[in-house]
C-alpha cells in the first residue's frame, strides 16, 4: 500500500485541478453504514420496497419508519473522520477544487470543503410535498409520522430516492468538472450507481489520471482507474497527505 500512497501523493502534487468524486465508503470509518457488501443498508432492507420514490409515496409512514428515522439517527451521531479531513486538507493545499459527492450526511462540508456538489442531494433538509416549504431535519417534529408541515403536506428529505432525477446543476457541473481535471480521486464508491459511476469514465477519457482508494476492487478497478490505492478512506487519505506534506513542504 505504501507504494501506491506514494505513487497518489506524487499525482496529487504535479495536480493543478483535482476533483473527488466519493461514495458511502468514505462514511464507514465515521460509523454510516455502506449501502452495498457485508453490513451494508441493502443487505438489510430491499432497496425496491423502501427507497424507490414510487415506495415514499405508496406508503410513507412505512419508509419514514424503517429508513428515514434511522438514517436520520445515525447521521446526528457522526462527525468527519480522517479521509473527510484528508480532501478537505488537499483543498487547503490548492491541490482539490471540488468534492462531488453520492453521500447525503453533510460530512465533507463540516470536514471543511467548501465547494461539495451533492449529486444525491442532502439529509440537512426536509421539504413539504404539497407547498415545496423547506424546514432544516433538525426541526423537523417526529412525534408524529410522517411528520406534517402546517400546511398538511407530508415532508421528505431532500436526496434523491431511486426514479428520480439528479438535481441538474449537479449534473452539469460534476459532467464539467470531470472533463476538466487532471487528476480525479475516487474514494469509498462501488461506482454502481449511475450517472455518478460514470463521472471517472469521462474524466479518464479527457485524460485524467483516475485514482481509486477502496478496500475492494470496484468496476472501475483496471479498467478505467489507473490504480487502486487498497485500503480505508481515513488510513490511505493520512498517508497521502503526509508523503504530499513531505514533498510540499509549507
Ligand atoms: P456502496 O455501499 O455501494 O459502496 C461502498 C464502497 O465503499 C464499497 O466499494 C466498499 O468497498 C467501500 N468501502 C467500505 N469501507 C470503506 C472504507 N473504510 N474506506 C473506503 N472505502 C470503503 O456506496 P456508494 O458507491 O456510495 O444512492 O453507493 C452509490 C449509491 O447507491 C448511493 O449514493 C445510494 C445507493 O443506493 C441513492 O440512494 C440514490
Amino acid at each position: 500500500m505504501q507504494e501506491s500512497i506514494q505513487r497518489a501523493a506524487k499525482d496529487l502534487a504535479g495536480a493543478e485541478n483535482a476533483v473527488a468524486l466519493t461514495g458511502a465508503g468514505i462514511s464507514v470509518e465515521s460509523g454510516i453504514p455502506p449501502f452495498r457488501g457485508k453490513g451494508g443498508i441493502w443487505e438489510k432492507i430491499d432497496p425496491m420496497e423502501y427507497a424507490t420514490i414510487e415506495a415514499f409515496m405508496a406508503d410513507p409512514v412505512k419508509v419514514w419508519n424503517v429508513l428515514i428515522k434511522e438514517m436520520k439517527t445515525i447521521i446526528d451521531q457522526a462527525a468527519p473522520n480522517e479521509g473527510h479531513k484528508g480532501l478537505a486538507r488537499l483543498a487547503e493545499m490548492g491541490i482539490l477544487t471540488t468534492v462531488i459527492t453520492q453521500n447525503v450526511d453533510g460530512l465533507h462540508q463540516l470536514a471543511g470543503n467548501a465547494d461539495v456538489i451533492e449529486f444525491h442531494g442532502n439529509f440537512a433538509w426536509h421539504r413539504c410535498m404539497a407547498c415545496d416549504a423547506r424546514l432544516e431535519t433538525g426541526k423537523i417534529d417526529l412525534s408524529r409520522i410522517p411528520p406534517q408541515c402546517p400546511c398538511g403536506g407530508i415532508y421528505r428529505p431532500e436526496v434523491i430516492f431511486f426514479g428520480e432525477s439528479i438535481p441538474p446543476e449537479a449534473l452539469t457541473r460534476s459532467r464539467k468538472l470531470s472533463v476538466q481535471c487532471d487528476v480525479m480521486l475516487v474514494v469509498g464508491t462501488s461506482a454502481t450507481v449511475h450517472p455518478a459511476a460514470y463521472m471517472p469514465v469521462i474524466a479518464k477519457r479527457n485524460g485524467a489520471v483516475v485514482i481509486e482508494i477502496n478496500p475492494e476492487p470496484s468496476p472501475l478497478t483496471g479498467s478505467v482507474s489507473d490504480y487502486l490505492v487498497r485500503g480505508n478512506a481515513g488510513e490511505v487519505m493520512t498517508g497521502i497527505i503526509a508523503e504530499l506534506e513531505r514533498l510540499r513542504p509549507a
